[in-house]
């Protein structure tokens, strides 16, 4: 409680994102919640556009006959949470604005523990109610974030209120224009966690590159809620007979290195994906975790996983369920288009252009698939707006706080395709140097643009390779240029950093079959595969490549009717999951690797 001017408050804080929220104590608020449609807000302004205290937030009832309340949640339909509202109600299909969202929830207040809302995310911008007080308001819809609701919170029966707007604007991560669906929604988890007044808020526990004889080394950060010395936290690994007590100092931190035995330790891998049992104990209340170790480095043009060079057999994928789209937030979802990649040949994928699902991240990892994972600097971001940059830094924090123990993610992206000028070259050399300060321990990267092209012969010219740890670019020979002179085509990188081709492709229609120049057919683009495969082959320092795309996906840049119908049609496989020809192509191509 907070006291204002000598009166009690219930008051409701963002807190930092807790770690590992799968394995704690929690209760799902998933389910049917009630939404209104609110075009115009009226149910957060005055309609003098200022925000008004009589809002939807209030949940309120007519409490005599004369009362005029105009809305009603209980009377309103539902739709599930998690979820997108643009396929479960079709009058919402290409809908950008305000909904709002309601449900009710029991409460039975634990002695002294604290209660955190938490949202695996939210798209795009919302603003967060608890029994008609304010709890907080996020931006940014692919990352995590909670709140402690525990003062605001009562015994028995409680509500939780959500306005969500997904509408676009330019200084926005990301920007007003980019080609995937703008779902909008509560689109991940909402749980209730519950934990001690004094809990482990985040932790990594990581493999040190180096071997020291018969030894190797692990280190472990870990950050209390509470600035508190002295607190022990025990950690132990039971299949490596390991347990080992550390205690925080002042700021309720462990920052420890403890070695293990070489010989005992078998390494995460694509081939062996290895996880360890970790259990973190304080105060008698153990946190679980799954986690693999590994290491993962450049030497020259090589990547080095495990200390050997890898080739990262790759394609990217969107975060969207196949037959009809939507956003897809399941364990088995994510293994229904990871098994896709996998039957591809994949032992990498692109998850683009945000941070994906929690669920997607673990499936991937438990599947021995390796993870680039990125912030959505998509295309045109208003460099100069410096709220913008602290959104998309904001967003870089949450998507590494999130999955900094996931052995599988190797490469942080922090931007895809974007203008060269001198403001982009300072929002994103501040990202990706502020990236090394929250992880140090995996590659750096960003999807560049061929710069300059003559005479067959391509650049790469951007400023940004001093900031990446791998030179990563999208070209599209054969699709948007150069069609059928892939062949010709030479490529000078003049780094000395190892390249991945982090898209390349063209679109077909699954079933539209004609000649190989007829743009649409299966046979363009197996042709075009061939020719980019091929002209692959060449590029000095290749360490790996990832087309687009994997599935056929929603996209409202998409509007050619009978063929796109409103998705992008890059696929290798269709809508459906069905292969169409170029995926045979890529397939033999990774066999070969
Ligand atoms: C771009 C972009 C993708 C887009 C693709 C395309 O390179 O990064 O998001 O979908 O090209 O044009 O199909």
């Amino acid at each position: 409680m907070l006291v204002i001017a000598g009166a009690m408050v219930a008051w409701a804080q963002q807190v930092p994102q807790v770690t590992n929220v799968m394995n704690r104590e929690s209760v799902s608020l998933n389910g049917d919640w009630h939404y209104l449609v609110d075009v115009q807000e009226e149910g957060y302004y005055d309609y003098r556009m200022n925000p008004t205290r009589w809002g939807f937030f209030n949940n309120a009832k007519p409490q005599r006959p004369e009362d005029l309340i105009e809305y009603d949640f209980d009377a309103a339909p539902t739709m599930k949470v998690p979820g997108d509202w643009n396929t479960q109600d079709e009058r919402l299909f290409f809908y950008e604005g305000t909904v709002w969202f309601q449900r009710y929830f029991d409460y039975q207040p634990q002695n002294d523990r604290r209660a955190l809302l938490y949202f695996g995310a939210v798209n795009y911008d919302c603003h967060v109610y608890v029994n008609g007080r304010k709890a907080g308001h996020h931006v940014g819809g692919f990352t995590p974030f909670n709140f402690d609701v525990t003062d605001l919170l009562h015994e028995g029966k409680n509500f939780v209120i959500v306005k969500v707007d997904n509408k676009r604007s330019a200084s926005a991560v990301p920007t007003q224009i980019f080609d995937w669906w703008n779902y909008g929604g509560i689109t991940r988890d909402v749980l209730l966690v519950s934990v001690a007044p004094t809990y482990i808020e985040s932790y990594s526990l990581q493999l040190e590159k180096a071997v020291k004889g018969k030894k190797r080394f692990l280190n472990l950060s870990l950050q209390l809620n509470r600035k508190e010395a002295g607190r022990e936290v025990t950690l132990s690994i039971p299949d490596l007979k390991l347990k080992q007590t550390f205690v925080t100092d002042a700021n309720g931190i462990i920052n420890s290195q403890f070695s293990i035995l070489n010989s005992q330790l078998k390494l995460w891998s694509p081939e062996n994906p290895k996880l360890y049992r970790v259990d973190l104990t304080l105060n008698g209340e153990t946190l679980s975790d799954e986690i693999g170790f590994r290491t993962i480095e450049t030497r020259g043009k090589q990547i080095l996983l495990n200390g050997a060079p890898v080739f990262l057999k790759g394609i990217c994928l969107h975060e969207e369920k196949p037959n009809g789209g939507g956003r897809a937030n399941s364990t088995g979802y994510a293994r229904m288009l990871l098994t896709w990649a996998k039957e591809l040949g994949c032992n990498f994928v692109r998850l683009a252009h945000y941070p994906h699902n929690e669920y997607m991240v673990r499936e991937a990892e438990r599947m021995g698939i390796l993870v680039w994972s990125e912030i959505p600097c998509y295309w045109t971001i208003d460099w100069k707006n410096e709220a913008t940059f602290l959104n998309a830094q904001q967003q870089l924090t949450d998507m590494i706080a999130r999955d900094k123990n996931r052995a599988n993610i190797i490469i942080w992206s922090i931007a895809n395709e974007t203008p060269h000028s001198q403001e982009r070259d300072a929002f994103l050399g501040k990202l990706a140097t502020y990236a090394r300060t929250q992880d140090n321990t995996r590659l750096i990267s960003m999807a560049m643009e061929v710069t300059g092209q003559s005479n067959y012969v391509n650049r790469l010219n951007d400023n940004m390779n001093k900031y990446v740890d791998v030179v990563s670019f999208n070209q599209y020979v054969g699709w948007y240029r150069d069609v059928n002179d892939a062949p010709k085509m030479r490529w000078e990188i003049p780094y000395d950093k190892p390249v991945i081709i982090s898209e390349f492709g063209g679109g077909a229609k699954y079933g539209l079959h004609g000649a190989k120049n007829q743009r649409w057919t299966e046979e363009f683009q197996e042709n075009l595969y061939r020719e980019n495969l091929a002209m692959l082959d060449k590029i000095d320092g290749l360490a790996g490549t990832t087309p687009w795309i994997l599935k056929d996906f929603r996209s409202p840049r998409r509007v050619l009717t009978g063929i796109q119908d409103y998705y992008n049609m890059k696929g290798l496989v269709s809508d459906k999951g069905e292969r169409k020809k170029a995926w045979y192509v890529l397939h033999d191509w990774y066999k070969g690797k």
